[in-house]
């Protein structure tokens, strides 16, 4: 279903982010899927961020109270933090382990609703939050439906730093090509959040021009890889996907 939002034509990538993560907000709160009272996963990135942005604006207006929040990354943390929207764990009294609604961002979203989450190395924590929530909810820009999976956006698998060179060859035994992720403006490899490594994996194409990957199916073999902590297939809680179009409307999957 796509929604007219009003928006001028075209609307730049940044600015589908902005759209896609405000509209979805208001959506959720208009069918009561949002509310006060619930326990929020938040997500992490460019995308994210203007829904963590929205909901303070509900908290501030007096629309939303009693907002309980478990954000994913340090980023979505301090972001909190700067809007002053309270902060939990997971494993906090408040929470409990479980969640009513998680929204996040997405690095490609297939036509199945299958994610690659992980472009910011938040993917551990994301899925956490993501599969503990009762509702999942996904912002993005059009650039993030792709047709499948694996050969485009690289799928980042958090790694333990001892086990990469036994992991690495284990990827290549699925098909995957593995990349240590470098940092920026930092010497050496990206450090995670839970001081892990990342390795970027990509498929090559068939013949066919598909990509030969199956995330549904990799999603538990990646994991099954001794020293592998977690990998950014989502596949299961399907999510509802808002994604924000260059024409101005907004798609809710
Ligand atoms: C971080 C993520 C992000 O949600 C994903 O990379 C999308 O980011 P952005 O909205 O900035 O494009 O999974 O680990």
């Amino acid at each position: 279903m796509k929604t007219d939002t009003g928006y001028r034509e075209p609307v730049s990538k940044d600015e589908q982010k902005i759209l896609a993560a405000r509209y979805a907000i208001d959506d959720l709160y208009a069918k009561g899927l949002l509310a006060s009272g619930m326990k929020l996963g938040l997500g992490t990135g460019s995308t994210a961020m203007p829904a963590v942005a929205r909901i303070c604006e509900l908290i501030r207006e007096g629309t939303l109270s009693g907002i309980r929040a478990v954000p994913t990354s340090f980023q979505t943390s301090i972001a909190c933090e700067e809007l002053g929207i309270p902060v939990y764990s997971m494993n906090s009294r408040e929470i409990g382990g479980t969640l009513d609604l998680a929204i996040d961002g997405a690095d490609e979203v297939t036509p199945e609703l299958w994610l690659i989450k992980g472009g910011g190395a938040a993917l551990l924590l994301e899925k956490i939050v993501a599969y503990s929530a009762q509702r999942f909810v996904i912002v993005a820009d059009e650039s993030k439906a792709v047709p499948d999976s694996g050969t485009r956006f690289p799928l980042p698998v958090e790694i333990i730093p001892e086990a990469r060179t036994g992991i690495v060859a284990a990827l290549a035994r699925l098909g995957a090509v593995a990349r240590l992720r470098e940092g920026v403006r930092k010497a050496g490899p990206v450090v995670t959040d839970n001081g892990n490594l990342i390795l970027d994996c990509l498929w090559e194409r068939n013949e066919s021009g598909r990509s030969p990957a199956r995330p549904d199916i990799l999603e538990d073999e990646i994991n099954r890889i001794v020293g592998v902590v977690e990998n950014g297939f989502f596949t299961r809680n399907k999510p509802t996907v808002y994604i924000a179009h260059a024409d101005g409307s907004v798609e809710v999957r």
